[in-house]
C-alpha cells in the first residue's frame, strides 16, 4: 500500500470561518454543489460522537439485521464520507457517491449551515448523533494522535483549549450541536444522543427504525443490539477501521475502537480543568437547553 510516502497532517483552511482539512476546503465548491437523492439519508455528527456506530445500526437496519450482508465492504465504502478526500488506497466520498444508487446512507461532519442546501431542499432525512462535549473531546484526541491526516493534537492542556475555542477540525463542538438542535423540528432530523445508546441501545434502535419507517421483528432488533455492541463492532474488520492502512490510521497509538464509554473524560481532566471547562461552558451553551449527560 503505497499511502504511506504521501501521508501529511493536513492544515486546516477555514469554510465560511469553520476549519476544515486543506483538501476538502480546495474541493469546497464541488462538496457545497452536491445533489442528494431525496431517498438519500444522512447521519450527520460532530467527529467522534457515535458516527460509525448509527451507521452501523442503519446498514443493518436497511437489511433487516443480515451480519454477512453488512459485511460486504467496509464502512466508509457501504456508507460514504460526503467531504472526505483521503490519500489513496481510499476514494474521495464524492467519488463514491457517483458510483453508487441511491438510497444511499452518506456520513457527514459538516456544521449545519455547510450542508449542501441540496439536503433539505429534496427533504432528505437525516439522523445527527451528539455526545457530551467532555467525552467528545478525550475521543477526538486520541483520534487526532492516531490518524495522521489531522492536525497534530500537542498536549492535552492545549487541546482543550483548541476545543473550547472551536480550533478543531470541523470547527466548534458547540456551535455544531446547537445549529442542528435548532433545525431540529423544522428539518425533521433525528436528534441522537450517545449516552442514550449506551444506555439503552434497543430504545434507540427502534426510534431509528421507526424514523426510517421500517419495522423489523423484535428478534431482529435484538441481533441488532448485539452486533452493534462495542465489543462486536471493535472485532469486526468491516466496521473497526483496520480497512485504513496504518500509515493513515496508526492504529497502534490508539485503535479506532478506543473505549466506547461514557465518562471516560473522568480520567484525563484534572479537577482544575474541568472547572474551567465548566465554567466556558456555561457561557456557550447558555442560550440553548440541549440535555446532555457527561455520566449514565
Ligand atoms: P472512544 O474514543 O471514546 O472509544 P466516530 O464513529 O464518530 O468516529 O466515534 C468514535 C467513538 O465512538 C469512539 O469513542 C468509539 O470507540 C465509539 N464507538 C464506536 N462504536 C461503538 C459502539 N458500538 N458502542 C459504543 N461506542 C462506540
Amino acid at each position: 500500500q503505497k499511502a504511506s510516502s504521501s501521508i501529511t497532517r493536513f492544515p486546516l483552511i477555514p469554510v465560511r470561518g469553520v476549519p476544515l482539512m486543506n483538501h476538502i476546503a480546495n474541493n469546497w465548491d464541488n462538496i457545497w454543489a452536491f445533489r442528494p437523492d431525496p431517498s438519500d439519508l444522512l447521519i450527520a455528527t460532530y467527529p467522534k460522537a457515535g458516527t460509525t456506530w448509527t451507521q452501523e445500526i442503519v446498514d443493518l437496519l436497511l437489511h433487516n439485521g443480515d451480519a454477512e450482508a453488512c459485511k460486504r465492504a467496509p464502512t466508509p465504502v457501504r456508507s460514504p464520507f460526503l467531504e472526505i478526500f483521503s490519500p489513496p488506497p481510499i476514494p474521495s466520498g464524492l467519488d463514491l457517491l457517483e458510483k453508487m444508487d441511491p438510497p444511499r446512507v452518506i456520513k457527514t461532519h459538516l456544521p449545519f449551515q455547510l450542508v449542501p442546501p441540496g439536503f433539505w431542499e429534496n427533504k432528505c432525512k437525516a439522523i445527527y448523533v451528539a455526545r457530551n462535549a467532555k467525552d467528545n473531546l478525550v475521543s477526538y484526541y486520541y483520534f487526532d494522535l492516531m490518524n495522521q491526516t489531522q492536525p497534530e493534537p500537542g498536549p492535552f492542556d492545549g487541546y482543550i483549549h483548541k476545543f473550547m475555542q472551536g480550533e478543531l477540525s470541523w470547527g466548534s463542538w458547540y456551535d455544531h450541536v446547537k445549529g442542528y438542535w435548532l433545525e431540529r423540528e423544522k428539518r425533521n432530523i433525528l436528534y441522537l444522543f450517545y449516552e442514550d445508546m449506551k444506555e439503552n441501545p434497543r430504545r434507540e434502535v427502534e426510534r431509528i427504525m421507526r424514523y426510517l419507517d421500517l419495522s423489523v421483528s423484535d428478534e431482529v432488533i435484538s441481533q441488532i443490539v448485539e452486533l452493534t455492541s462495542f465489543k462486536n463492532m471493535k472485532e469486526n474488520p468491516m466496521a473497526n477501521y483496520s480497512c485504513v492502512p496504518s500509515p493513515v490510521f496508526d492504529q497502534s497509538i490508539s485503535p479506532f475502537m478506543r473505549k466506547g464509554e461514557v465518562g471516560d473524560w473522568k480520567n484525563h481532566f484534572t479537577p482544575e480543568q474541568s472547572k474551567l471547562f465548566d465554567e466556558d461552558y456555561e457561557k456557550q451553551m447558555k442560550d440553548v437547553d440541549i440535555p446532555f449527560r457527561t455520566l449514565i
